[in-house]
């Protein structure tokens, strides 16, 4: 039986490519893409989201969301994204979205789903934090937390944090005290994630489909990641929906997270006990290996299922 998600994104370059596998992937049930403010502010992550979509041809909701962290200002990351958040590629106008705010969205499908949801997070996690907050006992019907999020070394939006958890660190301690089920998709497991242009030119070779054509693009836009070697540009957002998909693709270990708050250099860093140094117990998955050209091949895969 397909695995019915809600998928929360701030498209993004990664999370386009990310919202093309979830659409193509015949493994998921996407009951609601649900939209935040992140790589770049609302207004455009809402119009990527939407556009994204109604590319792939597959009719699913799109709500807006949070359009700033619980506490906090926001603050966009252009500089990988662009102003425009897809890389400057343009696409069709993708329409409205459907009326209703992400979290009540959220908290309905949750309230209402006769099996339990994976909740997908692969942007600031204010949206999913706000259902849960506001109706804690709905955890019970979360199947799991699958968040692309946070790092057990160094970040990328500080030296100490990951862009997500970065972004909205109350919310990400909000999914971690919810109890439900966490997997982690961090910056060490996306690093090996690394799409090359030569694997670009790769996949634009396989097929002439829009959807594969716009995510050759819209990655080929990213600038190739000096924190990995300058080789490549990472798809952080498409491995938080593989392992739903493929998880023999992974490996992983359980692990107690939890969140730095404090206001200072360490603020919204993952705390990851990999090596069970503390009394705490795991709270989470936390993924490790990756098996990159499997993980490449389904994309490829993917990519050329949608029109
Ligand atoms: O750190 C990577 C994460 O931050 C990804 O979700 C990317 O889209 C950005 O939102
Ligand atoms: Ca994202």
């Amino acid at each position: 039986m397909p695995i019915p998600i809600i998928l929360d994104c701030d498209p993004g370059t990664d999370d386009a490519l990310a919202l093309f596998l979830a659409l193509a992937s015949p493994e998921l049930d996407v009951r609601a893409v649900t939209v935040a403010g992140g790589n770049v502010g609302l207004a455009l992550t809402l119009a990527n989201a939407l556009a994204l979509v109604a590319m792939t041809g597959v009719h699913v909701p799109v709500y807006a969301g949070a359009d700033r962290p619980i506490l906090g200002q926001f603050q966009s990351e252009t500089r990988v994204h662009g102003n425009d958040g897809l890389g400057g590629v343009r696409l069709p106008n993708g329409g409205t979205a459907t009326p209703g705010l992400a979290a009540d969205a959220i908290r309905t499908i949750l309230r209402e789903a006769p099996e339990p949801i994976t909740l997908v997070g692969i942007a600031p996690a204010t949206n999913l934090a706000l259902a849960l907050m506001t109706e804690p006992e709905l955890a019970r019907n979360v199947a799991r937390i699958v968040v692309m999020s946070g790092a057990w070394g160094e970040g990328n939006a500080t030296p100490a944090a990951e862009f997500n958890a970065w972004s909205d660190p109350e919310a990400l301690a909000v999914l971690i005290a919810s109890g439900c089920p966490l997997v982690f998709a961090t910056l060490e497991l996306t690093a090996q994630a690394l799409a090359t242009p030569a694997d670009l030119v790769g996949w634009r070779a396989s097929g002439d489909g829009r959807c594969l054509r716009a995510a050759c693009a819209i990655q080929g836009s990213v600038p190739l990641s000096r924190r990995l070697g300058g080789t490549g540009a990472p798809l952080h957002d498409p491995c938080a929906i593989a392992w739903l998909v493929r998880p023999d693709l992974f490996t992983s270990r359980p692990a107690a997270v939890t969140m730095d708050l404090g206001p200072g250099p360490g603020r919204g860093r993952t705390v990851i006990d990999r090596w069970g140094r503390t009394t705490a117990p795991a709270n989470a998955t936390v993924l490790e290996g990756l098996n990159r050209a499997g993980f490449l091949a389904l994309m490829q895969d993917r990519l050329n299922r949608l029109p």
